[in-house]
């Protein structure tokens, strides 16, 4: 198919439920990039944080050829070699305490399991989540998500899940109530606008689920692997949750979802009452384990942390220079630029000069680059960053003088 006839047959086929981009990528590696043209990118989505270690790192094409020859899919109702493997080696990185684990296919599954949990440990069927926070589309993850126009066309939601402000832990001790039995929150809010917590708020958060006997459950879909220049975000403030929930970037690609949760709260789920049919299957485990070495040996946290500065700073740069830009934020390679109009252009702009970008929210510039970005490769996205943004700051001037 040649790249018109895929985007007719997605078009045709497909239900009509993303904002698609005009590009057709067929290849990638490392931080880069193709389209089926051979135009090539630098890749600031990593496919919405997926791709943290660079696209097709070669540990994990590796660990997947060398698995798919041996077992593909083998039911949790078995033991086996590489689920045993992955998730000795998880739990060997997981904030301490934190080591039963729950595998199942995406974020949105691994916030349902921290939800049934919740209730059924604590007998409490109250959550507070945060308003602005994103936890996935299910109709459990869905009732904690806070954008209205993802929850309105679905309701009735799960009842008795209810949201506070953010950033203000006075909310939360007003919120909690005997019914309440777990408060919800990203670290960092990704979807939300890339929304970090003022220092002292992640601590205050957790005493106050201490003294009001809650749990705290860490949705760290996003701002964990690495990803904030620690291994899971809460370890910026040096917070353990109760519950953690990951997803994303554990099977170097493949579609994985955990839960992980102290040992004696985990241990209200009984057998039967929580599954999915594809929970640790030996070929994502596989690639887990590989993703989980490459990360470790290839030291990328830190790499995240180093370049997300020089990262950060240079955003700063270009902030400096166009008014348009209203505020940068973030932490590690987790980077968003406010803008003082709706990003669109912006995205469409910088991905036809070769650089993929996202959005998160209306007026937000996301930069989730892979962990393994280098140097010249953040230059060429600040060049054209800049580009894009005196190209749009010039026609806004322009229409506004028209106008007048
Ligand atoms: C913080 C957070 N939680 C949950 C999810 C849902 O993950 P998934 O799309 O894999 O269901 C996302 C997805 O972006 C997320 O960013």
């Amino acid at each position: 198919m040649n790249e018109q006839e895929i985007i007719d047959v997605e078009t045709r086929f497909m239900a009509n439920v993303f904002s698609k981009k005009p590009v057709v990528l067929t290849k990638g590696k490392g931080a880069l990039v193709w389209d089926i043209k051979g135009k090539e990118y630098i890749d600031c989505s990593t496919s919405y944080g997926v791709a943290l270690l660079g696209h097709c790192h070669p540990k994990v094409v590796a660990a997947i050829q060398a698995q798919a020859e041996q077992l593909i899919t083998c039911h949790s109702c078995y033991y086996n070699d590489k689920r045993a493997e992955f998730v000795e080696k998880l739990v060997h990185i997981t904030p301490k305490g934190l080591d039963k684990v729950f595998l199942s296919n995406s974020g949105a599954e691994s916030v349902e399991c921290a939800i049934k949990l919740a209730r059924k440990y604590t007998g409490k069927p109250e959550i507070i989540a945060l308003m602005g926070a994103f936890h996935g589309k299910t109709m459990g993850a869905l009732s904690a998500t806070w954008d209205k126009k993802y929850r309105e066309p679905f309701m009735p939601l799960v009842p008795e899940i209810k949201h506070v402000a953010p950033d203000n832990a006075d909310k939360i001790r007003e919120a909690i109530s005997e019914k309440t039995g777990a408060f919800l929150m990203e670290p960092i809010r990704g979807e939300g606008g890339v929304r970090v917590p003022p220092e002292g708020y992640l601590q205050e958060v957790r005493r106050i689920c201490d003294e009001k006997n809650v749990l705290l459950i860490f949705d760290e879909v996003q701002t964990s692997f690495g990803r904030t220049g620690k291994l899971f975000g809460c370890q910026n403030w040096g917070v353990i949750p109760d519950v953690m929930c990951l997803a994303k970037p554990f099977a170097g690609g493949l579609p994985i979802g955990i839960t992980v949760a102290k040992k004696n709260i985990m241990s209200a789920l009984k057998v039967g009452e929580h599954s999915t049919t594809f929970s640790g299957s030996p070929l994502v485990c596989a690639a887990g384990c590989a993703a989980i070495d490459a990360l470790v040996e290839e030291n990328l946290t830190e790499c995240a942390s180093k370049m997300g500065h020089y990262f950060k700073t240079e955003l700063e740069g270009i902030q400096a220079k166009h008014k348009i830009v209203k505020e940068v934020r973030g932490l590690g390679l987790m980077l968003g630029m406010e803008l003082r109009f709706d990003v669109l252009n912006v995205i469409l702009k910088t991905a036809a000069k070769g650089v993929l970008v996202l959005d998160a929210g209306r007026t937000v510039v996301r930069l989730l680059p892979p962990l393994v970005i280098q140097k010249k490769q953040i230059d060429r996205i600040v060049t054209v960053l800049d580009e894009v943004l005196g190209d749009e700051e010039n026609e806004r001037a322009r229409s506004s003088t028209v106008s007048n």
